[in-house]
């Protein structure tokens, strides 16, 4: 009988983008993939440990499935959560016979081999690696718009956050090896790229040929390739030239999402950020300065160890001051091995709760303001479904908004394909059009 496996993902697009080279490794392998958690054989999790709340999921979901293991099944742990509680995971939930972090997948292969033998194994050792996981067997979820990982792990040691011990040291891809999966994905058909990595501006190729905003545009000018995104960028790399790039190269999105996380200089200082309120408002500054409309959203922390109310309100006035296209706030969130773990706190969880409601509220008033300037424009989109019950197409634009349209008759739009779209109303999170001639 063949050999099934089923697989959820929790987390960012890097994990998204992971999943879909470890389902193409099992493919290769022989498995086939299945939709539900019954018909597997092997059931895995990419667990995301980017804040308590994803962590708990993975341990939910694995004792909700426990039962299965009467039934022959087998059960793995990937991801951020296996990489930070290793083979802990073993004693909190033995029903698991993997645990392995996203530097160890290039040995995936091996160690579905041992535990189709009836052994457990693990892949926690590699993240000092300079080895990338790269694959020919990428099984893309979506026919049109694909990810390329340019940029494994991170340096940066923020002091609140715990990919840098979950996903290991950075390390890039060579250049040619970029470009040529590009161009292999444009002759599948795809038109759209998105460059990834935790901090793709500190990218380093490491053939010495190319720059970030360098590999950026000759993503852009592949044949066939009509939009590029990258995410995500830290402020403190985050030069001019990537602003040039993007004013130079059609293909390149009007869009850059660059994580603020506090609008006060002293807390971005706790936070060891490497960047204050002021120089990051130089880098807007450089953004706005584009011939191009460019929008910008970014990801904001409430609550932060020892953040007092006159800090916060900094983060408030700072929405206000760039003027986001739209924003991820999030509340604190104490995580393991991390240097804010031993800092004072003495923000009181509910209080912390109401500095986040009352950042989401702002920035809601912002983005609605920001939205409705596109009102009049025509806006080209992307076509990515159609919402039957509203009777609508939906689409997304360069600068990442959503934008549902309505079709003259006789047009008959098809996924993937791009159109241009008047816009005629514009909501908090989304913009609604009709299509143009
Ligand atoms: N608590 C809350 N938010 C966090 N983030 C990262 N670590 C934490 C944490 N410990 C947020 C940051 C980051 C985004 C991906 O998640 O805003 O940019
Ligand atoms: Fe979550 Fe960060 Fe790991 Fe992505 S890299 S899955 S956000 S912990």
């Amino acid at each position: 009988m063949q050999k099934t496996f089923y697989l959820e993902t929790f987390g960012c697009q890097m994990n998204v983008h992971d999943s879909e080279k470890v389902v193409g490794t099992l493919l290769a392998e022989g498995y086939r993939q299945v939709e539900s958690v019954e018909e597997a054989g092997l059931i895995l999790y990419n667990t995301c440990s980017i804040r308590d709340k994803a962590e708990q999921r993975v341990f939910h979901r694995l004792a909700d499935f426990r039962r299965l293991q009467a039934q022959g099944k087998k059960f793995g742990v990937l991801g951020c959560v296996a990489q930070q509680e290793g083979e802990k995971i073993f004693e909190r939930a033995p029903h698991v016979s993997l645990v392995c972090g996203s530097a160890s997948y290039r040995n995936l292969s091996q160690m579905l081999v041992q535990i189709e033998a009836g052994k457990r194994a693990t892949g926690l050792d590699d993240r000092q690696t300079d080895e990338t996981f790269e694959t020919e067997f990428t099984a893309r979820s979506h026919p049109h718009r694909g990810y390329i990982t340019i940029i494994e792990g991170c340096d940066k040691f923020c002091a609140f956050c715990v990919v840098p011990y979950t996903r290991g040291k950075e390390r890039s891809r060579t250049s040619a090896s970029v470009l040529d999966e590009a161009g292999r994905m444009a002759e599948a058909g795809f038109t759209e790229i998105q460059l990834l990595g935790q901090n793709v501006n500190s990218y380093k190729d490491p053939s010495g040929r190319m720059s970030f905003p360098g590999l950026l545009a000759a993503v852009g000018e592949v044949p066939g390739i009509r939009r590029v995104r990258f995410t995500t960028s830290h402020p403190r790399d985050f030069t001019r030239e990537i602003v040039a790039a993007i004013d130079a190269v059609p293909a390149l999105c009007d869009h850059v999402h660059l994580p603020v996380q506090s609008g006060s200089s002293r807390v971005l200082a706790a936070m060891a950020r490497e960047y204050t309120r002021e120089q990051y408002l130089e880098r807007i500054a450089w953004i706005r300065a584009a011939r191009r409309d460019i929008s910008v959203t970014t990801d904001l922390i409430a609550g932060f160890p020892g953040e007092s109310e006159a800090e916060f309100e900094e983060t408030l006035s700072l929405v206000e001051e760039v003027g986001y296209d739209g924003a991820f706030a999030f509340k604190y969130s104490p995580r393991p091995n991390t240097p804010a773990l031993d800092m004072p706190d003495s923000v009181p969880e509910s209080e912390k709760a109401r500095r986040l409601a009352a950042l989401q509220e702002r920035q809601r008033e912002v983005s609605t303001r920001r939205n409705a300037r596109h009102v009049g424009e025509i806006l080209e989109v992307m076509v990515e479904g159609k919402n039957e019950a509203r009777g609508q197409w939906v689409g997304r634009t360069s600068q990442n908004k959503v934008l549902n349209f309505t079709v003259p008759a006789g047009i008959q739009p098809c996924l993937g394909g791009y159109l241009r779209v008047g816009v005629t109303r514009s909501f908090p999170n989304s913009l609604a059009g009709e299509v143009v001639g």
